[in-house]
């Protein structure tokens, strides 16, 4: 009797994991022809248009000239690549593969070991309002900031999340009124980071409503405005938009680190947002931290993700606390035999090349503009540099209406403007691919012709 109810059990087992296997194939196979990866649209249709656009036009292309650090790194030029025109181009995702090279590099330097009995509790650090948050994760969270110089941690609460996608969903919830008679309104000025509008209004919440361009929003009351400093898609330094008070401020600073952009001030805001998908390009390991002033808005965060996740990986904060304190190291050490240049030397050099080369294969084919960017003194390098953003935000210039279609004409994934609440002629392509993608994507470039 016992042999008979385990094999039947072993026989509803294997029919079980047949049926799940079967059912994830066939998910991943719709979800990826119909979406893509991360639910992105591959087919050719238009998200509407968020709000009406009030772009300003890009600043001339301005050639200062400008410091570049000296470094071991180095790009694949176009012309080392093997282009037969076919191969689809991927450069639509944040994805930042660009950073394997250097940790590559770093060898052991950043491998932990977890033994099987560590890291088993839900609980990390009673005593802290984020109960869940690693304490070394933290320390090194401070320490970064510090040598880097790009944002006041002292008098913040840190609250980590999986992702400062969690964060921000986190913070949308902390900050609306529970009792207000509508949901309170999130805007972001024009072009805005894609993902705000659906991960907004994605579960239809009673508390917060998408609410569109910053730059066009009159409506009365209270409302959370986003403010994403360098942004995304097109990499100018951001600030408030909304012209009047009382709005509250989430200042999403993914991308203030010294290799995309001039560390020119400490930011010092009520609520910020990092994360360790831009800063390191360990987007795998879904770390991001907040810096928050209000011990009220801090606890409704941390609640958030206690009923969201009931904490945050800790073997995840782990690994990224042993990141971040490699990137530390290196700036301290920079120009020693352990780290010749720091993290942000290196991949700062790299951005520079990639600029570069892009700027060249835009201006040759005569299709594209790219904006041009103010250089600043950047308090981290001690030299004035131009900035150069994980994204290029390209316009087509020949008449071509919708620039997404264009390129996907000639196998380059991008993501058009409507998606970030703008004209169909911008495109944004990521720069933070691997080399081998992105010099495809220069070489594919120097075919096209006005
Ligand atoms: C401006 C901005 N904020 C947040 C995120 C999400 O980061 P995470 O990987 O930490 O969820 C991204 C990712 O592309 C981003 O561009």
């Amino acid at each position: 009797m016992a042999r008979i109810t385990s094999i039947f059990s072993l026989r509803n087992l294997f029919v079980l994991s047949l049926a799940l296997n079967v059912s994830l194939i066939l998910r991943v196979v719709y979800v990826s022809e119909k979406h893509g990866p991360f639910g992105f649209p591959t087919e050719n249709k238009r998200a509407p248009l968020m709000a009406d656009t009030s772009e300003t036009e890009p600043e001339a292309d301005q050639r200062t000239r400008l410091f570049l650090p000296t470094s071991s790194s180095s790009v694949t030029a176009p012309s080392e690549v093997e282009d037969d025109g076919k191969r689809i181009i991927n450069l639509d995702h944040g994805d930042p593969t660009m950073y394997e090279k250097y940790w590559q590099k770093m060898g052991e330097k950043t491998t932990i070991v977890i033994p099987g009995w560590q890291s088993m509790s839900y609980f990390s650090d009673v005593k802290n309002l984020c109960w869940f948050l690693e304490p070394e994760f933290a320390k090194q969270v401070v320490r970064l900031h510090k040598v880097v110089g790009n944002a006041q941690t002292e008098g913040r609460h840190i609250v980590v999340g999986t992702g400062s996608s969690q964060l921000f969903l986190a913070a949308l919830f902390a900050l609306s009124p529970t009792n207000g008679s509508e949901p309170m309104s999130v805007v972001s000025a024009s072009p805005y980071y894609s993902s705000y509008p659906s991960m907004t209004d994605y579960q239809k919440s009673g508390l917060y409503k998408w609410a569109g361009d910053a730059q066009s929003f009159n409506k009365p009351g209270p409302y959370i405005e986003l403010v994403t400093s360098p942004n995304n898609p097109d990499g100018f330094a951001r600030h408030s938009m909304v012209n009047r008070t009382g709005g509250i401020l989430v200042h999403d600073l993914a991308y203030y680190w010294p290799q995309y952009t001039p560390i020119s001030y400490q930011a010092d805001h009520d609520l910020t947002l990092f994360t360790v998908s831009k800063t390191t390009g360990h987007a795998g390991i879904r770390i991001g931290w907040a810096l928050v002033k209000d011990v009220e808005i801090a606890k409704r965060m941390t609640k958030f993700i206690e009923l969201n996740t009931i904490g945050v990986s800790k073997d995840s904060q782990l690994r990224a606390a042993k990141v971040l304190k490699v990137v530390a190291d290196s700036c301290e050490q920079s120009g020693s035999s352990e780290y010749t240049e720091s993290f942000f030397e290196f991949n700062y050099h790299l951005m520079a090349q990639r600029w570069q080369q892009l700027r060249e294969a835009v201006n040759a084919s005569g299709v594209f503009s790219l904006p041009g960017f103010p250089p600043a003194y950047c308090n981290f390098h001690g030299h004035i540099l131009e900035p150069q953003p994980a994204f290029a935000w390209l316009r087509c210039e020949n008449n071509t209406e919708d620039c997404e279609s264009y390129l996907r004409g000639h196998k380059i994934l991008a993501r058009g403007g409507r998606h970030f609440g703008v004209e169909p002629n911008y495109v944004r392509v990521s720069m933070l691919d691997r080399d081998d993608n992105f010099g495809a994507f220069l070489k594919r470039l120097s075919m096209f012709q006005s």
